[in-house]
């Protein structure tokens, strides 16, 4: 595993004195995708601001592929695509002009043909010579995605990408983004769409009030997140849960009359059938049943308020 970029206790502090971050430690792998998923207020744009040299960071340090971003600044920024929240864009500019000149910021050697390529991939070949003020706001979004890529970055930044976009457009920048990926760009993405960060991502953080209070990859998020329970109302209350069921994680209420059950996603039906018959064997009856299911919703909730 190759560590791309390497952010070590990381804050920021404002000179409103509000502390945007708090001590953020994190190392993001050569060729994943990253969501750092967090609601408004978060600390993400703060985040990817000083990384990408926008802010100073107030203690800590940030190195892209071991160039530290003060002291290395334009070696670290080279390396890097921002495809910032807010649409701002030069309204009477062409498409063209507009990616190329992106290019050029980086110190780059004008390259047509890279140019050509990107825009062909982001549907845009067809709009080159049109002017900015005249695209639609996908087509806005696919060119600061074009003009982000155009001096070959191997790190991308998409700060919060499908904000305020409609469901096709979303899918459409989750495919593409992907396709990126597969070319060998590491993606780091901002979300505050739980849906997103499932969708794309091989590791998630969350990030809460300038903290970092997880980070997981992907399928494992999902193994713990998606759990679910089953309760039982038993007949007669137990004082202690049997020894023959204690292969099943059970906990009993403080009364005895519950039973709770809990079971991922993958070994839920047959944990279920099986721990009836065992039940049942162990004589236990019960009077009514529920299950339950987190959404990855509640979960996100409880975890970001669980700091508060
Ligand atoms: N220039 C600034 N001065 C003072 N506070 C700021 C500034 N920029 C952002 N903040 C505050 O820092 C917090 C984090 O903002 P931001 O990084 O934009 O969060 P997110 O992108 O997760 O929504 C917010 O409370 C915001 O109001
Ligand atoms: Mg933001």
């Amino acid at each position: 595993m190759h560590t791309i970029l390497s952010i070590s206790d990381l804050s920021k502090t404002y000179a409103s004195g509000f502390r945007a971050l708090k001590s953020i430690d994190l190392d993001v792998r050569r060729g994943e995708i990253f969501a750092l998923l967090g609601p408004n207020g978060a600390g993400k744009t703060t985040l990817i601001s000083i990384i990408c040299g926008i802010v100073n960071p107030s203690t800590g340090s940030v190195l892209v592929d071991g160039h530290d971003i003060i002291r290395d600044y334009r070696a670290a920024r080279s390396m890097i695509g921002l495809v910032p929240q807010e649409l701002t864009t030069d309204a009477f500019a062409t498409v063209w002009a507009a990616v190329s000149f992106s290019r050029g910021l980086f110190g780059k050697r004008a390259n047509p043909a890279h140019i050509e390529k990107v825009l062909r991939a982001l549907s845009l070949w067809d709009k080159k010579d049109n002017k900015i003020i005249t695209l639609s706001g996908g087509m806005k979004r696919r060119l600061l995605i074009a003009k982000a890529l155009s001096h070959e970055p191997q790190i991308l930044f998409l700060d919060e990408p499908t904000a305020g976009v409609d469901v096709e457009l979303r899918r459409d920048m989750w495919q593409l983004v992907r396709g990126l990926r597969d070319t060998g760009v590491t993606i780091i993405l901002t979300t505050h769409y739980i849906d997103e960060a499932e969708e794309m991502a091989d590791r998630v953080g969350v990030i809460s009030k300038g903290q970092l209070i997880l980070v997981e990859d992907k399928s494992e998020l999902m193994r713990k997140l998606g759990r679910k329970q089953l309760t039982l109302q038993l007949q007669q209350p137990l004082g202690t849960v049997p020894p023959e069921l204690s292969d099943y994680d059970l906990k009993l209420s403080s009364d005895g009359s519950e039973l709770t059950y809990t079971y991922g996603n993958q070994d839920g039906r047959i944990g279920i059938v099986e721990l009836l018959k065992d039940l049942g064997a162990a004589g236990i009856q019960f009077k009514d049943l529920r299950t339950t299911q987190r959404s990855l919703e509640d979960i996100f909730v409880s975890l970001v308020s669980d700091r508060q």
